[in-house]
């Protein structure tokens, strides 16, 4: 029997959990082998990842997320075990607490990419797990890879990650991409943000403080239209429906903004869309034929990203 399935984790398996797990050396380099793999598709055929085995454990819808790690892995030369439905479908709907199956998992699999309605349930997973876990979503907390792939497209688009302008909107505070790319951001120099959002959904205190800290220049609006004229980067989110407790304040805020062809027109000709996805009414969809739209581009980066967090995590530990 495995070792896995007796012992808590070994203490020095690196795991991704949040962005601080990410500095600014490491984001470079993972940023620069997501480039390799977009760009060679021979070092795949290499198969860096054969004879590994990549678990998915999701207890939140997924499409993007959940599909494109699977991928990343069967490129990479590796194989994959996924509970796609795992709220109802696994023995968490019997009770199971997640560090139990979570103990029981490592021990089937090299890696465990989690999304979890709870925030802080990756970090509550890497305690209990001898493999790296991934944080694929944590309820409100962190998506480090969606920043990641989010920074990866920036560059590709802009040429920099620094001295940019970027417009932050919507659901700032329950929206765990933004949370994540946020304080990323952060690590490069000459960034301002400008956080759009209702006053109920502001971004929290807990990322306000931390970017302060890393001397982010940080603007607040409530009107996306007076926000947009001189934005290098305009990244739109959704409003969390989940978070809400109290669905009448979802309805009422759900099309807070929108973006359409009218707005676009204020955007400058440089500056680029984006979006985490789905993007419900949020974008109107012939604002997708504008060069600026990136959000497609956006998703089909997380393949690469995602190939290149998978190798890095296997090598690493
Ligand atoms: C996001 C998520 O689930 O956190 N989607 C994604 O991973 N691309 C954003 C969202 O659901 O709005």
């Amino acid at each position: 029997m495995s070792d896995t399935l007796l012992a808590p984790a070994a203490a020095r398996v690196r795991h991704l959990i949040s962005p601080d797990d990410l500095d600014r050396p490491l984001i470079e380099t993972l940023l620069t082998l997501a480039g390799t793999f977009a760009a060679a598709p021979q070092a795949q055929l290499l198969s860096p990842l054969k004879g590994r085995l990549l678990a998915t454990l999701f207890y939140e819808p997924s499409t993007r997320t959940r599909l494109s790690f699977e991928a990343a892995m069967l490129r990479l030369g590796g194989q994959v075990i996924s509970a796609e439905n795992a709220s109802s479908r696994s023995a968490a709907s019997k009770g199971e607490s997640l560090k139990d199956t979570i103990r029981v998992v490592a021990g089937f699999a090299d890696t465990i990419v989690l999304r979890h309605p709870e925030v802080g349930a990756a970090a509550q997973a890497a305690l209990a797990s001898a493999v790296p876990i991934i944080n694929a979503g944590d309820g409100a907390g962190h998506h480090p890879t969606q920043a990641l792939l989010d920074l990866y497209t920036i560059r590709q688009e802009l040429g920099r990650l620094d001295r940019l302008r970027i417009g932050l909107v919507g659901d700032l505070k329950h929206g765990r991409t933004v949370r994540s790319l946020a304080l990323l951001l952060g690590q490069f120099p000459g960034n301002e943000l400008v956080l759009v959002s209702p006053a109920e959904l502001r971004m929290e205190d807990d990322v306000m403080t931390r970017l302060r800290h890393a001397g982010l220049r940080l603007r607040e609006e409530t009107d996306l239209r007076c926000a947009v004229g001189d934005l290098d980067v305009l990244y739109q989110t959704g409003i969390q429906r989940e978070r809400f407790t109290v669905e009448a304040e979802y309805e009422r805020l759900k099309d807070v903004y929108r973006v359409d062809r009218t707005l676009m027109q204020r955007l400058p000709q440089h500056a680029m869309l984006m979006h985490p996805l789905p993007r419900l009414s949020q974008i109107e969809p012939l604002v997708d034929q504008d060069p600026r739209s990136a959000y497609f581009r956006q998703a089909h980066n997380g393949l690469y990203v995602r190939m290149a967090v998978l190798h890095w995590l296997a090598v690493a530990n």
